[in-house]
């Protein structure tokens, strides 16, 4: 698997060290909140467009924001490799992820742990990513949900017998336990942020994250 560190819970006060000391997984994980979508508010598209100066990893910009069609092509011209954008956080779904896509990006779709997982199926053709929630979204540090795994089984199941593209990312309470369970459910990106951060040895546990 692919690892996304989410800096969510870094120390901001040094970030660039905090972000070089994860430099070693491919991907780098944004956690943008606006207070409205979810209750407490992170940072916007200057994120993107600062940590470009000191990071040439894919950048993986999960918008927990209400209407991202508002706001998407910023992330775009700050930096953005992938965004990924709320079913529950939109009334257009089909045309943001055609929008998206139109400017050279990658999109993907993400779902709180209430929706659903059918409530995508029509969508799932056009992604390039599935973000599954497992933990309800607006902070780090919870406990994964266990019914994250019959989604992440559902989405593995669509994609093999349609033969559809996207990867399966799975974002809350991950660890080595719960790595190995989502790997085994037909997960292809795992986000992780507490669990890295907490910890002396970074990069070490990023590799051994990857390969549970
Ligand atoms: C939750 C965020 C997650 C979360 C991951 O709203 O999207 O990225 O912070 O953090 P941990 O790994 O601490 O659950
Ligand atoms: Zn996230």
């Amino acid at each position: 698997m692919i690892c996304s560190p989410s800096f969510l819970s870094c120390n901001f006060n040094k970030l660039e060290s905090e972000i070089k000391s994860v430099s070693i997984s491919k991907w780098l994980h944004f956690d943008v909140m606006d207070g409205k979508f979810v209750n407490n508010s992170t940072y916007d598209y200057n994120m993107v467009k600062l940590l470009k100066h000191i990071s040439n990893q894919f950048f993986d910009v999960h918008l927990m924001i209400e209407k991202p069609e508002r706001i998407y092509d910023k992330y775009i011209i700050a930096g953005a490799d992938l965004i990924t954008f709320h079913y529950e956080a939109t009334k257009q779904p089909k045309a943001l992820i055609r929008a998206i896509k139109s400017k050279g990006v990658k999109v993907g779709l993400s779902i709180k742990p209430g929706t659903d997982i059918t409530a995508i199926e029509s969508l799932l053709p056009k992604l390039d990513l599935v973000l599954v929630m497992s933990v309800v979204p607006g902070k780090g540090g919870q406990k994964f949900i266990e019914n994250s795994l019959d989604k992440i089984k559902y989405l593995e199941d669509k994609r093999t017998v349609n033969g559809y593209n996207y990867l399966i990312e799975v974002d809350g309470g991950i660890n080595f336990e719960t790595a190995k369970q989502v790997k085994n459910a037909g997960c292809d990106v795992i986000v992780a942020g507490s669990f890295i951060f907490n910890s002396n040895e970074r990069e070490q546990l990023i590799v051994r994250l990857e390969n549970v």
